[in-house]
C-alpha cells in the first residue's frame, strides 16, 4: 500500500463519515476561491489579457478568426440587442474580454465578480475608465444593488459553470435589479448541441462520482433555461444556438 493509502485508511478508520465529509468540504475550494487562484496564477506581464485564452473559435463553434470573435459576437448579437444605456451590469467580468466592448455602450458599467483578483486585472486593464464600478459578489446574489436600478445585464462564460440553483437565483436577481423592459444577455451551456455534447463527454471522467469539477460545464438546454427564466419572472425574447454553436445565448427582457 502507498503511504497516502495508509493515511487515508487510518483517517477512514478513526473519523466518522460525517466528520470526514465536513473536513472534505472545508478543504474544497469554493467557486470564488477557484477563480481567485486562476486570476492570481495568470502571468500579468504576458502581453495577453486574462481571458484571451478562452477565445478558441473551433472549440466555441464560432465562424470568426480568434482575434475577431469578440467583435463578431458584438456585431451579430450584443450591439443590436443591448443598444446603449446608462447603467449596465456585467456578471463575471473576468479579465475584461467582453467589458471592452460593453464600456462604449453605457455611462456606468458595474462589474460584479466573485473573485477579487479578477477585479484587480480589470482595474489594470481599464485604469483610464471612470465608467467602471467594481462589485465583489458571493455566489448568486446581487444584494448590494437596488430593485430596478440597472438598464441592461450581460454575462458571458459564467453561467456555463454555475450550478442550476445559482443560475436560477441569479435569474431572479436579474429580474429584480433590471428596470422593466430592460434587456439581458446570458450565455450558457447547450449540452445537446454537437460541440456541447463533446464538452459534456470530456467532463464525465472528472465529475463522475464527485461534485461538479471547477471548470466543467453545467448541463443545460435552451428549454431548461427558458423554464428557469420564465419562472424567475423574465421574458425570453430568443435563444440563439447558431452563433456560438457549442453554447446558447439567451436574450431576455425584464
Ligand atoms: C470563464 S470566466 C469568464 C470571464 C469573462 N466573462 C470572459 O468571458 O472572458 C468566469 C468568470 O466568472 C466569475 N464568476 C464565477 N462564479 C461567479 C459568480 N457566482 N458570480 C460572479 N462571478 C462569478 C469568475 O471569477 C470568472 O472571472
Amino acid at each position: 500500500m502507498q503511504p497516502g493509502g495508509i493515511a487515508k485508511g487510518l483517517v477512514k478508520a478513526v473519523l466518522p463519515r460525517s466528520l470526514r465529509r465536513k473536513i472534505q468540504r472545508a478543504l474544497q475550494p469554493t467557486v470564488a476561491e477557484g477563480w481567485e487562484r486562476y486570476a492570481k496564477a495568470f502571468p500579468r506581464q504576458s502581453g495577453r489579457f486574462l481571458g484571451d485564452e478562452w477565445t478558441e473559435p473551433a472549440e466555441m463553434g464560432v465562424d470568426a478568426a480568434p482575434e475577431e470573435v469578440v467583435s463578431y459576437l458584438d456585431r451579430r448579437v450584443f450591439a443590436p440587442f443591448l443598444g446603449t444605456c446608462e447603467v449596465l451590469l456585467e456578471i463575471g467580468s473576468g479579465g475584461g474580454r467582453f467589458t471592452e466592448i460593453l464600456l462604449p455602450k453605457c455611462e456606468r458599467l458595474i462589474a460584479a465578480e466573485a473573485a477579487p483578483t479578477m477585479l484587480k486585472h480589470l482595474r489594470e486593464r481599464f485604469a483610464d475608465s471612470p465608467k467602471l464600478e467594481y462589485l465583489v459578489v458571493e455566489g448568486s446574489s446581487l444584494a448590494p444593488l437596488a430593485d430596478d436600478s440597472v438598464d441592461a445585464v450581460f454575462s458571458y462564460g459564467v453561467f456555463v459553470h454555475l450550478h442550476h440553483w445559482d443560475i436560477f437565483n441569479y435569474l431572479r436577481e436579474v429580474a429584480r435589479v433590471l428596470k422593466p423592459g430592460g434587456p439581458a444577455i446570458i450565455e450558457h451551456a447547450n449540452t445537446l448541441s454537437e460541440l456541447g455534447w463533446a464538452t459534456f463527454l470530456q467532463d464525465v471522467p472528472r465529475c463522475a462520482g464527485h461534485h461538479k469539477a471547477a471548470g466543467a460545464f453545467t448541463p443545460m438546454t435552451p428549454e431548461l433555461m427558458r423554464g428557469f427564466c420564465e419562472r424567475a419572472g423574465l421574458e425570453v425574447v430568443d435563444c440563439l444556438t447558431d452563433v456560438v454553436r457549442r453554447d446558447a445565448i439567451t436574450l431576455l427582457r425584464a
